[in-house]
């Protein structure tokens, strides 16, 4: 058999698959903001997100968490990062300011101005995407002021390893084994972030799990169909899902008939002592 581009060629989030120049891109990301915001939110403000503190948010994509602390949360200051600020310039301006960078890059890390001077730093849907996200996880304590808090979310595979092997299951399976084999994205690891942050010296640790129900006309179901679409070939590669499989479950996700539970998001937070 010969060589698959989907399965071989790699790079990070952003450049093998979802790449933000791609129409509808940052629709995508907004959905899955819909379906967490809230979450994410209540979260925030339950760690002390509120007038006078200072926050830098990692990966930010559309921004949809960073305007929110910036224009509603009524937060001192916030520091929106990203790979590729398309979609946060345009909110740029009074609490928000955006800075585009790769936080995987060895001078984000120590000997900044910014070290040891946040009281919350954020990142959601970002360390699953990053192999090193260990190093990556340390690197975000060391920006926290004495007392900030750390908040970490990504996504957990509830059901796909397990039977019964529906349409579905099958095209989560084939999408979480794709995007591992193209991005290196791996969220087995989602699970032990309370005890990563307890390792890496935080205290008052805690993490919750939020997951949207996968109705016909949900934000989530949408951006499932939407995600499915964008990273197809790469699902197929994996062998893991036929065409016509991946239609049935295309349709049983679209007419809310596929009876499973979303993918959910784990979010982990730990204080800085
Ligand atoms: C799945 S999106 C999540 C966006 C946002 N955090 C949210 O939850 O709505 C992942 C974001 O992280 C950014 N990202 C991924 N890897 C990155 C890196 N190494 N450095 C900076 N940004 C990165 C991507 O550009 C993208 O905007």
């Amino acid at each position: 058999m010969g060589v698959d581009p989907a399965r071989t060629e790699r790079g990070g989030y952003g450049e093998t698959l979802f790449e933000p120049w791609r129409p509808g891109e940052g629709e995508r990301i907004d959905l899955g903001a819909l379906a967490y915001d809230g979450a994410t939110r209540r979260r925030l403000l339950a760690v002390g997100a509120g007038p006078g503190t200072r926050c830098l948010e990692i990966g930010a994509g559309t921004g949809t968490v960073a305007r929110w602390l910036a224009e509603e949360a009524g937060v001192a200051e916030v520091l929106a990062v990203d790979r590729d600020v398309r979609f946060l310039e345009p909110h740029a301006g009074g609490a928000l300011r955006t800075l585009a960078a790769d936080v995987t890059a060895p001078g984000f890390d120590p000997d900044r101005p910014d070290l040891g001077r946040f009281d919350l730093v954020h990142a959601r849907f970002v360390l699953m995407h990053v192999p090193e996200h260990r190093r990556l996880a340390a690197g975000l304590c060391e920006f926290l002021a004495p007392g900030g808090h750390l908040v970490l979310g990504d996504a957990v595979d509830l059901t796909s390893s397990a039977p019964p092997e529906t349409p579905y299951r099958l095209a989560m399976r084939a999408m979480w084994r794709a995007l591992r084999e193209t991005i290196g994205t791996d969220v087995s690891r989602t699970p032990r972030y309370p005890r990563l942050l307890a390792e890496l010296g935080l205290t008052d640790v805690g993490a919750e799990i939020t997951v949207p129900p996968l109705t016909a006309d949900s934000p989530i179901t949408a951006f499932w169909l939407d995600t499915w679409r964008r990273s197809r070939p790469a699902m197929l590669a994996t062998g893991l899902v036929t065409p016509d499989r991946l239609a049935r479950a295309e349709r049983a996700l679209a007419e809310g008939t596929a009876a499973d539970l979303s993918p959910g998001l784990i979010t982990a937070w730990g204080r800085r002592g």
